[in-house]
């Protein structure tokens, strides 16, 4: 477990602290222990040629400029396996777009955590809107899906966010807290579990929260956190939802803002990379 207190240099209190210290929010050492996330999503977009000449474009730029952000892909399940292989001695990592919560089994379609694993996988995104609403899933089944992963060794990305009505109805802080509660499994830290806010809303729609809403949710998630982890202050919390170049790097700024995933703008390599670059 990482220890964290509000204290500036040398043990001395906040109190004391010079005003740069002060003026933020986030306490500058709590900010260091969260490298940023740059994830591009694929969602159901990629076939063989294009998929991997995306992934080997990606790669190059990241061997001839190191990013400063940690950098992932998730391609669809047909081409884990080639993008692995693409990826091989690339510091970008591979993920997964779900997975079942058994470990193996009769279940026609479904795509299980140690498969993942084996297809060279690190990550798995957990949660997502779209299989939420498309395929039914509730949070305890991400849950289940999440305890899957953390056997398997596979660190989650655990997805929750509000719909348009839910935030109009001035529930936003309430949805994810429930979301949160429901789908995180218990005994999950910061180097198994990142959390990815993601208004359904601001999802493939061009619309995004400001910078300062978005700063606001995730101040509640990371309070949120602090009942359910054990090392709240370590865990990353992405924004996603129509993330593009030309608004990456306000959001990216906003207070607990530990990285992006990123759709649409993941399937275009300059685009992507452009929003690496933007977090610094
Ligand atoms: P978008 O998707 O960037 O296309 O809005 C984000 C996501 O669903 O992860």
């Amino acid at each position: 477990m990482i220890e964290v207190r509000r204290q500036a240099p040398q043990g001395r209190p906040l109190a004391d602290a010079p005003p740069s210290v002060l003026g933020d929010p986030v306490d500058f050492r709590e900010k260091a222990l969260r490298r940023k996330l740059i994830a591009g999503n694929w969602k159901m977009n990629g076939r063989r040629a294009d998929g991997l000449a995306l992934a080997r474009d990606l790669a190059g730029r990241a061997a001839a400029e190191p990013p400063a952000a940690e950098l992932l892909i998730c391609p669809p399940a047909t081409l884990l396996m080639g993008v692995a292989e693409v990826l091989a001695g690339s510091v970008i990592a591979l993920g997964g777009q779900d997975c079942h919560g058994d470990l193996a089994g009769a279940h026609t379609g479904d795509i299980a955590a140690p498969m993942l694993r084996d297809a060279g996988c690190s990550y798995v995104i957990l949660g997502h809107s779209e299989r939420r609403i498309e395929h039914h899933e509730s949070d305890a089944l991400v849950c289940a899906k999440a305890l899957a992963a953390r056997r398997t060794g596979l660190a989650v990305i655990l997805c929750i966010g509000e719909t348009a009505e839910q935030r109009d109805a001035g529930r936003a802080h309430e949805v994810v807290a429930r979301q949160l509660g429901g789908s995180l499994p218990q005994g999950l830290g910061a180097a198994e579990l990142v959390v990815a806010y993601e208004p359904v809303w601001a999802i493939g729609t061009g619309r995004t929260p400001t910078p300062a809403d978005v700063a606001e949710v995730h101040g509640h998630i990371r309070a949120e956190l602090k009942r359910r982890v054990a090392d709240p202050a370590a865990v990353r919390i992405l924004y996603g939802g129509s993330v593009k170049p030309g608004n990456a790097r306000e959001l990216l700024a906003a207070g607990d803002v530990d990285g992006a995933l990123v759709g649409g703008a993941s399937l275009v390599a300059e685009d992507f990379w452009a929003i690496a670059r933007a977090a610094g």
